[in-house]
């Protein structure tokens, strides 16, 4: 009787930040954003959703945990996907009352400035939306479980339109180009800590909306032009321009977080050094071949071209040294390099102590949201998760 439906879904990483709202209800933001959607196939959240006439409450279940299910953002997209399925007459009136049980997991670090949110929301979104047979864009309600969700529901380069209207119905996810479009892509994403934020976005946001000149400041002049022009960069695979725009975004969204007051700070030291590395290594090339990107939190996310990838990853691993170097890497197979010496001359940093990058996820530009048909679902047929050795 039990009806159930899995789907995995996409972390994306902006290069135009989102940060802050001009409606905290409706999840409405003050500017476009602009990101890339990663590999599912290296990282990704998995949801499950099961609706059944016998389940007697909403339960979820989150990497393991049971949680509560009374959320305001969760219970706001599981109704505004009802009253879709309602308003398009997918689904039978009965089936919309039958309550549901949802179990979703990450396979990378929660919460720690890697798009978790947006991962889990837009497969949230995405599950339900297959669940009730909805054929609509369900952008809009991804958003209202994360903004930047949003953004997952779409794979290649995706912008978020910030929209003017009061409700919100303008404020919606395009994709620019898909996947196919700039194949050379490719993201590194370097784990310098996986442990959970001090400060959430959604509340370091509130506090620069309310206190900081600079954010009104970059609204009004600076992200507009720059979203022009990163969409033309990524329509004409314009490299140099894609990265020198992503790494002034990221400095000047980090910039913000201090300008706000009280001031909170998502970099760690470990960031900065990532940040000399990766303009020493562009001087030392004679070209912009690597940009950086930090969302919020230490962790850096580079973005580069694929013939470049054994070179900086010998790079990393000599400066950044492991004590683990076999486990130093995942995602992607790369082959390995030896460091050019003239190179490593030109770099005012040297190598730092072992373990100050915990390890490398090497990952592509990817594909939207996926329903899974192998038939490896998280919940069982009562509905209860299926728990793995
Ligand atoms: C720094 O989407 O997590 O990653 O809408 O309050 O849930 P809420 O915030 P969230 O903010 C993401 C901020 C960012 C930049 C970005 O992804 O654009």
């Amino acid at each position: 009787m039990a009806e159930i439906t899995t789907v995995v879904a996409p972390v994306n990483i902006a290069v135009i930040k989102y940060w802050g709202k001009r409606d905290e209800e409706l999840i409405l933001p003050l500017n476009d954003s602009v990101s890339a959607t990663l590999d599912t196939g290296v990282m990704c959240a998995k949801t499950s959703v099961c609706a059944s006439p016998n389940f007697s409450e909403n339960e979820i279940w989150l990497n393991g945990q049971k949680e509560s299910f009374i959320n305001t953002r969760l219970q706001n997209c599981l109704k505004e996907i009802k009253s879709r399925a309602a308003s398009e007459k997918s689904v039978d009136d009965i089936f919309l009352t039958w309550k549901v049980h949802i179990c979703s997991e990450n396979n990378f670090p929660t919460a720690a400035g890697l798009a978790s949110s947006a991962a889990g929301y837009a497969c949230l979104v995405s599950a339900l939306a297959k669940l009730y047979k909805v054929k609509s864009n369900v952008s809009s309600i991804a958003r209202l479980g994360s903004g930047s969700a949003c953004r997952s529901v779409f794979g290649g380069f995706v912008r978020w339109h910030a929209g003017v209207k009061p409700d919100g119905t303008d404020s919606i996810a395009t994709q620019i180009v898909d996947s196919s479009h700039w194949p050379e892509m490719r993201a590194l994403i370097l784990v310098v800590g996986d442990t959970k934020k001090k400060v959430s976005s959604t509340k370091g946001m509130k506090i620069s909306v309310e206190t900081s000149d600079l954010l009104k400041y970059r609204v009004e002049h600076c992200v507009p032009k720059r979203t022009e022009e990163i969409c033309k960069a990524i329509k004409e695979r314009n490299f140099e321009k894609f990265a020198e725009i992503t790494m002034k975004e990221s400095n000047q969204f980090h910039a913000i977080c201090l300008d706000s007051y009280p001031p909170f700070v998502y970099t760690k030291e470990n960031s900065y050094k990532i940040i000399e590395l990766i303009h020493g290594y562009n001087q030392a090339s004679g070209a912009v071949k690597v940009a950086y990107t930090f969302d919020a939190g230490p962790n850096a996310c580079l973005y580069l071209l694929e013939k470049d990838v054994p070179e900086v990853l010998s790079l990393i691993k000599h400066i950044f040294p492991s004590s683990t170097p076999d486990k130093y890497v995942t995602g992607l197979s790369v082959n390995s390099a030896s460091v050019n010496p003239e190179l490593l001359r030109g770099l005012s940093i040297q190598p730092q102590e072992s373990d100050l990058i915990k390890y490398v996820i090497y990952t592509k530009v990817g594909e939207g949201p996926t329903e899974v048909t192998d038939g490896s679902h998280l919940l069982n047929e009562l509905g209860l998760p299926i728990t793995r050795s």
